[in-house]
C-alpha cells in the first residue's frame, strides 16, 4: 500500500532498545522485545527477553554476569543516548544511598525482576503522537505485516445444503481477518470455497427427474429449486430409504461427471438458486466475497493426480490412490477406487493454484476446527508435492484457522425444534434485527418519557439502525470469544446494552461522536463560535495533563500492538478485547473530565476525537459499522 506507515510505541521503543543493546554488548546479534506489561504497576512496556539474551551469551568473554547485569549495562545506554523529548519518560527522585544521604536518581525506566527493564512512556510523545494520525489518518498506524497477498477461504457453505451457524462463524471470522489484513495493505483474495460439487447432486437431480413429468428433459422450472432445503431432505429420504433410488442416484453422480447436458442444466440450476441464498445473506451482513467453488476445479484434479503418482508422492491403496504424510496415521485420499475425486483432491488443487497462480505468500483456511486433521493432510502433502516450500518459514506461509461450536443455551450443539436441522441463519437474523428494532425504540421512548435527550428515526434510519445493531450484536457474540472456545448463542446477552457487546460498543461510539456537535452546538459566553472538529485539528495542541486523559491515551496508541497480536494469533477477539477496554478507558476519562465547557475543550474534543477515531476502526475490523445517533 502507499499509505505512510508511522511506527508504534512498541516498535519505536524496539529501535531504542537495539541501539542501546549494540552499544553496550557489541557481539550480540539477538533483537530485544518490547511488549506492553499487563499490569500498569510497572510501567507501559516492557524489555522481556535479557534472560534468554543472557543466555546466548553466557560463556563468552566479558558477557555480563547475570540477566540483571545485562539489563543494566543496556539501561545505562539507553539512558545514554535517549532523545531530550522522546518516547521514553524519565522521571527522577530522590532516593536514599547507603551511607543515608538522599540522591536524585533515575526511578523509571527501571529494571525490575531478573533483568526486565520497564518504561513508561512520555505523555508528550502520546499526545504528539496521537494528534499525527488524527491528522494523517488511522491508516498510518497499521502494523507491516510482511506479506503482499493473501488469500482467504471463508464461509465456504454447501450448495442445497442451507448454510448454518457453523458457516456464519466462518463468514464472521475470515471477513475480520481479511479485513485486518487488508486495513495492514495486505492484497487480500476473499474465496468462498462453496461446496457445489459431489455425489449429494447424484440424489438430488435423480430426484427431480423422477419428480418431473417428462423427467429432466421436460424443461427448466423454478419450482423444482424453490426451496432447496425441502428437496435436499425429500432426496435424502428416498436415498436412505429407497435401495433402487440410491443406485439411480450413484448412476446420476457419474452422468453429472460425464458431462451429461440435462444433468449439468439441472446442476446449474440448483447451484444458481443457492447462491442467491447465500448472497442474500453476505448482503444483509456486508460481507464481500468471491465464488470460486469445488466445481471450478474439475479439470485440475486428473492431471494433478497423474502427476502426483509419476512423481511417486500418490501411492496405490486398494484400487485408491493416496498421499501418505509423515506423522499421520490416515493418508490424504486424492482418488477413490472407483476413479472419482474428492474433497482431498480440490483441496490440493486449490492449494496449488492460490500458491502458484495467484501467488499467494498467506494461504489462510478459516473452517471448523473438527477439519483441523484434513488440513494437516492437505499442507503435509503440499509440502510433499513441493506446492509448498520445505522449510517452514518460507512462503506461502499457509494457516487453518479452526473454530469451535455454536451451542444454544442448554449448552448442546445449536439445533431447532424440527428434525435436528441446524438453525437457519435467515431467521436467526431476523431474529437479532427485530430485537434490535424494539431496544432502539424502547431507549428512545424512555428518554422521551424521562424528558432526555432522543433521537427520532425516519422508517428507512430506523431500519438501518436495527439491521447494523442486529448483525453487529451477532458478529461480535461471535468475534469476542476465542474462536477456537465453542461459544452460547444467547439474544438476550448478545445485545445486553450494558455488556461486552455491540450494543455497548455501538451507543458508546454514538455518544462520543455526538460531543463533537453539542460543543458545536453551545453558545459561548465570549460570543466566539467554536472550531468545528477539522479546525480543530489543524489548529489546537492535545495535551494529556489528566490521568484518566493519560490513561486514555496510552490505550490510544496501543491500537497498532492489538493488531499485531490479533494478526500472531489470526484472533479477532483480540481487537474485540481492545475495543471494549477502549470504551473501559473512555468512560473512566469522561467520568472524571469534563469536556464541554471546560478549559481544556478544545484538546479534550482531540481526545474524544481519536477515541472514536481508533473505536470505528476496531468495528470495521469486526465487520461492524458505526452508528453516529441511535
Ligand atoms: N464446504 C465445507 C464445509 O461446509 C468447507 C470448505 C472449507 N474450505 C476448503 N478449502 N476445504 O464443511
Amino acid at each position: 500500500s502507499d499509505v505512510a506507515h508511522v511506527p508504534s510505541a512498541a516498535s519505536e521503543l524496539q529501535g531504542l532498545f537495539r541501539a542501546a543493546m549494540r552499544a553496550a554488548l557489541p557481539k550480540l546479534t539477538d533483537e530485544p522485545v518490547v511488549v506492553p506489561t499487563g499490569n500498569p504497576k510497572f510501567g507501559d512496556y516492557q524489555l522481556n527477553n535479557a534472560m534468554r539474551i543472557f543466555a546466548h551469551l553466557k560463556g563468552q568473554e566479558g558477557a555480563p554476569k547475570n540477566p540483571s547485569a545485562l539489563a543494566a549495562a543496556v539501561l545505562d545506554k539507553l539512558l545514554e543516548t535517549l532523545p531530550a523529548d522522546g518516547i521514553i519518560a524519565v522521571e527522577r527522585a530522590l532516593v536514599k544511598e547507603k551511607g543515608g544521604k538522599e540522591a536524585e536518581k533515575v526511578v523509571s525506566p527501571a529494571i525490575a525482576g531478573p533483568g526486565f527493564i520497564n518504561i513508561r512512556v512520555s505523555r508528550a510523545w502520546t499526545a504528539r503522537h496521537i494528534q499525527a494520525m488524527l491528522r494523517d489518518g488511522i491508516e498510518t498506524w497499521a502494523p507491516r505485516v510482511g506479506y503482499q497477498r493473501a488469500v482467504v477461504d471463508f464461509s465456504s457453505p454447501n450448495v442445497a445444503k442451507e448454510m448454518h451457524v457453523g458457516h456464519l462463524r466462518s463468514t464472521v471470522i475470515g471477513d475480520s481477518l481479511a479485513s485486518t489484513l487488508e486495513f495492514c495493505g495486505v492484497d487480500v483474495l476473499r474465496l468462498n470455497h462453496v461446496g457445489d460439487w459431489g455425489t449429494q447432486f447424484g440424489m438430488l437431480i435423480q430426484h427431480l427427474d423422477d419428480r418431473r413429468e417428462g423427467g429432466l428433459a421436460g424443461g427448466a422450472a423454478e419450482e423444482d429449486v424453490k426451496d432447496l432445503q425441502a428437496l435436499y431432505k425429500a432426496a435424502k429420504k428416498r436415498f436412505d430409504a429407497e435401495p433402487e433410488f440410491k443406485a439411480r442416484a450413484r448412476e446420476a453422480v457419474t452422468q453429472l461427471q460425464s458431462g451429461n447436458e440435462l444433468f449439468l442444466q439441472a446442476w446449474k440450476r440448483i447451484c444458481e438458486a443457492s447462491r442467491r441464498e447465500f448472497q442474500a445473506i453476505y448482503d444483509r451482513l456486508g460481507v464481500r466475497l468471491i465464488e470460486r467453488g469445488e466445481s471450478s476445479y474439475n479439470p485440475l484434479l486428473r492431471p494433478l493426480v497423474e502427476e502426483l503418482c509419476a512423481m511417486g508422492i500418490a501411492e496405490d491403496s486398494d484400487g485408491a490412490k493416496v498421499v501418505w504424510v509423515e506423522g499421520e496415521k490416515v493418508p490424504l485420499m486424492v482418488q477413490k477406487s472407483d476413479g472419482g475425486f474428492g474433497y482431498g483432491t480440490t483441496d490440493m488443487a486449490a492449494l496449488r493454484q492460490r500458491a502458484h497462480d495467484e501467488r499467494g505468500d498467506w494461504l489462510i483456511y478459516v473452517v471448523d476446527e473438527g477439519q483441523s486433521g484434513h488440513f494437516r493432510l492437505v499442507f503435509g502433502a503440499g509440502r510433499k508435492a513441493g506446492i509448498l516450500p520445505q522449510e517452514k518459514d518460507a512462503p506461502p506461509r499457509v494457516d487453518f484457522v479452526g473454530f469451535g461450536l455454536v451451542l444454544g443455551s442448554d449448552g448442546k450443539r445449536i439445533r431447532t425444534r424440527d428434525e435436528g436441522a441446524a438453525v437457519r441463519l435467515v431467521e436467526l437474523l431476523d431474529e437479532a434485527k427485530e430485537r434490535s428494532r424494539e431496544a432502539i425504540v424502547a431507549h428512545n421512548r424512555e428518554n422521551e418519557e424521562k424528558g432526555r435527550p432522543f433521537v427520532t428515526f425516519t422508517p428507512k434510519e430506523l431500519d438501518e439502525a436495527a439491521s447494523i445493531m442486529g448483525y453487529g450484536a451477532v458478529k461480535y457474540a461471535d468475534l469476542k470469544n476465542n474462536r477456537l472456545t465453542n461459544y452460547k448463542f444467547n439474544f438476550d446477552e448478545m445485545l445486553d446494552l450494558a455488556g461486552n457487546t455491540a450494543v455497548f460498543l455501538l451507543y458508546m461510539h454514538a455518544r462520543i461522536a455526538s460531543i463533537d456537535s453539542k460543543a458545536v452546538a453551545r453558545k459561548r459566553e465570549d460570543g466566539r463560535a467554536t472550531l468545528g472538529i477539522d479546525e480543530l485539528k489543524r489548529s489546537a495542541t492535545l495535551m494529556l495533563a489528566h490521568d484518566k486523559e493519560a490513561a486514555l491515551g496510552l490505550h490510544i496508541v496501543r491500537f497498532p500492538d492489538a493488531l499485531e497480536s490479533a494478526l500472531a494469533d489470526l484472533k479477532p477477539n483480540v481487537i474485540a478485547d481492545y475495543a471494549f477496554n477502549l470504551a473501559g478507558a473512555y468512560n473512566s476519562f469522561y467520568a472524571e473530565c469534563q469536556v464541554v465547557g471546560s478549559e481544556e475543550e478544545d484538546s479534550r474534543r482531540l481526545l474524544c476525537e481519536a477515541t472514536a477515531v481508533v473505536m470505528r476502526a476496531c468495528l470495521k475490523l469486526l465487520g461492524i459499522q458505526p452508528l453516529y445517533r441511535i
